[in-house]
């Protein structure tokens, strides 16, 4: 899509249609129409005008989420038409939420269409109407497109079904972006894992015929204030492995790469926002698949850091990639100032804080707070699960350092959240966060901008968090 900012008084535009935003019905000029066809300015709805060549979209508050949906709803219905131009005013009062606007337009205008004989993806421009043009809007402008693109970008990469993107396929996306935005990056394959103690992660994707890859992409700009490193779990498919799930809970298990795909797609928009930070990606990708060589309940797997686990479950999986992930995080990368990993890591996420809310785990409660800020304020939901010290002990082992799975079926994801814990040296102990992204990351209906689908969690929240970071520097 392509998005201009107009200032008013330049005519003629060449506009087919006006988007209008509505929170009252009372003085507009088409009150009488709307109320015939009782339009009610309520989040989502919207109608069409065809002769005045108006759209009027309800809204019910002034903030990121209900504007971006409202943006959202007007380009569907403007994508049922044949009008490709579409102009939008932005009023005093729209101003502080321009921001939401653009993105819910590029968000909300995302189909994966792919797969599809039929594609119908047109094109379309929108004009955005401002009294003056300024400095600060160009900015937003261009700052939320490149974050949208990037989610976007994410998306297209989970939507991707397993027999096309496999770990080697995820090396290679990563290296297209890396080469073409001057990123380093380095591709280990099994060999590596092996050589280097990573046999937790290498058990994973042992009966795939996919190599599993470690991608370590590096962002390193001259005017660096801080280092931040990104990991993310990236299992291209999830069948559980010979504790193999049941097959309605098979389906969607291409989602199970989402946390790596956000590192990728965030690096990206990190390089292109020039963002005066040493930003690490770092992703696990790996299959998690059946076959006479797959590890087993009953294994027990040594990780880079020299820790025992004692595997109960291989369904529990994403823990194993990430435990030796951010091993190699923390021992190729020194002085860190924040290590985050994002993953689709349990279903029990998932049933506690509902499908669209990201659980926001770690030691440091002021960065866990600032974390859910940053996340609430980019337009993603997301709260905190808190660690204790009974759950602990759900995860010791008999014959190991510790157990894959929990012995209690209660707190699932902050089980798994401390099984982490283990991997993080105690230097990185207040740096770390743990993001358990597997409600938002892939959700099987449309919910506000977001498509059946991938919905590119992660991406948003994170570049938030570095821009907070700039400001408070
Ligand atoms: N990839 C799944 C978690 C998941 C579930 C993501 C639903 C998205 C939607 C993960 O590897 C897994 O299978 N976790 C198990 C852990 C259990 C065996 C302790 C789970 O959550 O059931
Ligand atoms: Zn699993
Ligand atoms: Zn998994």
């Amino acid at each position: 899509m392509k998005i201009n900012l107009v200032e008013k008084n330049i005519e003629n535009n060449g506009a087919e249609i006006e988007i209008i935003f509505v929170k009252n019905i009372e003085n507009l000029a088409d009150k009488e129409i709307l109320e015939n066809l009782e339009f009610k300015p309520k989040d989502e709805s919207c109608i069409l005008l065809a002769e005045s060549k108006k759209i009027y979209v309800g809204y019910e508050e002034d903030n990121y989420d209900c504007i971006a949906i409202a943006t959202a709803t007007a380009i569907k219905k403007l994508q049922t038409t044949k009008f490709n131009k579409a102009k939008l005013e932005l009023t005093e009062k729209l101003e502080n939420n321009f921001k939401a606007i653009v993105e819910g337009a590029i968000l909300g205008e995302y189909k994966f269409t792919i797969y599809k004989s039929e594609k119908d993806n047109k094109k379309i421009e929108l004009d955005i109407l401002v009294a003056n043009k300024s400095e600060n809007l160009e900015k937003i402008l261009k700052e939320s497109k490149i974050i949208s693109k990037a989610v976007n970008k994410a998306r297209d990469m989970v939507n991707t079904p397993p027999a096309d993107f496999y770990p080697k396929i995820m090396a290679k996306k990563a290296k297209k972006i890396a080469e073409d935005l001057e990123l380093d990056i380095k591709i280990e394959g099994e060999k590596f894992l092996k050589e280097n103690g990573m046999n937790a992660m290498l058990n994973v994707g042992v009966a795939s015929i996919h190599e599993s890859q470690l991608i370590h992409m590096s962002y390193k700009p001259q005017n660096s204030q801080a280092k931040i490193v990104l990991v993310g779990k990236g299992l291209t498919y999830d069948s559980g492995g010979l504790s193999l799930k049941p097959a309605d809970f098979m389906v969607t298990m291409k989602s199970d790469k989402s946390g790596g795909c956000a590192v990728i797609a965030t690096m990206w928009a990190i390089a292109k926002l020039q963002l005066p930070f040493e930003v690490h990606g770092i992703v696990g990708a790996v299959e998690n698949m059946i076959g006479g060589n797959a590890y087993k309940p009953d294994d027990v797997l040594k990780a880079k850091n020299g820790k025992t686990i004692e595997i109960r479950n291989t369904d529990a999986e994403g823990r194993l990639v990430l435990a030796d992930c951010l091993c190699y995080a923390q021992d190729e990368i020194k002085d860190i100032d924040y290590i985050f990993d994002y993953a689709t890591l349990t279903g029990a996420c998932v049933v506690g804080v509902g499908e669209y809310t990201t659980g926001i785990m770690g030691n440091n409660e002021i960065l866990k707070r600032n974390a859910v800020l940053a996340a609430l304020r980019s337009g993603e939901y997301a709260t905190t699960l808190d660690f204790n010290r009974f759950l602990k002990k759900a995860i010791k082992s008999e014959i190991a350092d510790i157990c894959n799975i929990a012995n209690t079926r209660y707190g699932g994801a902050i089980t798994a959240g401390m099984f982490l814990d283990n991997f993080i040296t105690d230097e990185n102990k207040n740096k770390w966060i743990h993001f358990d992204i597997a409600g938002p990351a892939f959700v099987e209906k449309p919910w506000g901008y977001n498509p059946h689908g991938a919905s590119g969690t992660g991406v948003r929240m994170t570049i938030k968090f570095l821009q907070d970071l700039l400001k408070n520097n």
